[in-house]
């Protein structure tokens, strides 16, 4: 059965609560496509306002991070019941930015995956190379221990339900895109990952994003590659192209 495609938003750090409601009226009518799902993860703060504003649409819910932890003492974090109540479905685990600015390593990261599956959210989880690795012709290695790592305890039920997205850091936030080509030899050995850890049915169920860079322009040759299953949007996910990148199959 063919993958459905998978079209996340990561708003990172931008929109106020009230800018957040006002962004998704003007996206409600752009991002309608029934072949496609399609997710918003958005800052803490946006998640309630932004969900009463896509209640009744195809839009689904996602948080940018999550508390390893159930409940207590640990200031400034959220947790997993938190999200569930309201509403939120995905979560983003492991961004390069939570990795790189905030010292999350693999351990901590495999705790937030366990505890999502838990509880009941689908992860989006991170992974990708900086532009070192990458010359330093890495790249593939890199990403296999990311991988094998922030699955430890994952079952193969569960992993057949997440969603893995290849971000390599040189391409977020740049302009610079991977190649379509690129792009796929990666997620092509993700998946080849999944089939080595798992079996086949886990490696042909789990759907692989591709994010850095990606817009209204490139979607449609990366969104083509038989191993990318969507995309991971940062800039463009808060403008109007976000709707283009959706309907991506669409003329
Ligand atoms: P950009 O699309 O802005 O490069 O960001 C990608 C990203 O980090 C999504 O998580």
């Amino acid at each position: 059965m063919a993958r459905r495609k998978i079209i996340a938003g990561n708003w990172k750090m931008n929109k106020t609560p009230s800018e957040a409601k006002e962004l998704v009226n003007t996206l409600k009518p752009l991002v309608e496509n029934p072949d496609v799902d399609v997710v918003y993860c958005v800052p803490a703060i946006d998640i309630v306002p932004v969900g009463e504003a896509i209640r009744g649409t195809n839009v689904q819910l996602g948080a940018e991070n999550m508390s390893d932890q159930d409940k207590g003492a640990y200031t400034g974090e959220i947790s997993a019941d938190m999200l569930l109540d309201a509403g939120v479905k995905f979560v983003i685990i492991g961004h390069s930015e939570r990795r790189g600015y905030y010292h999350e390593d693999d351990a901590f990261l495999n705790r937030k995956v366990l505890k999502a599956f838990e509880k009941g959210l689908t992860p989006i989880l991170c992974c990708g190379e900086s532009l070192e690795q990458r010359e330093a012709g890495v790249t593939l290695d890199w990403i296999r221990l990311q991988i094998k790592s922030d699955l430890q305890g994952v079952t193969a039920e569960q992993a057949k339900t997440m969603v893995i997205a290849y971000e390599p850091i040189w391409a977020i936030g740049t302009g610079k895109t991977a190649t379509a080509d690129q792009a796929e030899e990666v997620c092509g050995a993700i998946r080849s990952t999944i089939a080595e850890i798992y079996d086949t049915d886990t490696a042909e169920a789990i759907r692989i994003q591709y994010g850095g860079s990606m817009n209204a322009g490139n979607c449609k040759e990366l969104l083509a590659k038989p191993d990318i299953d969507g995309g991971l949007i940062g800039g463009a996910a808060l403008k109007p192209d976000f709707g283009k990148i959706v309907n991506y199959n669409k003329d």
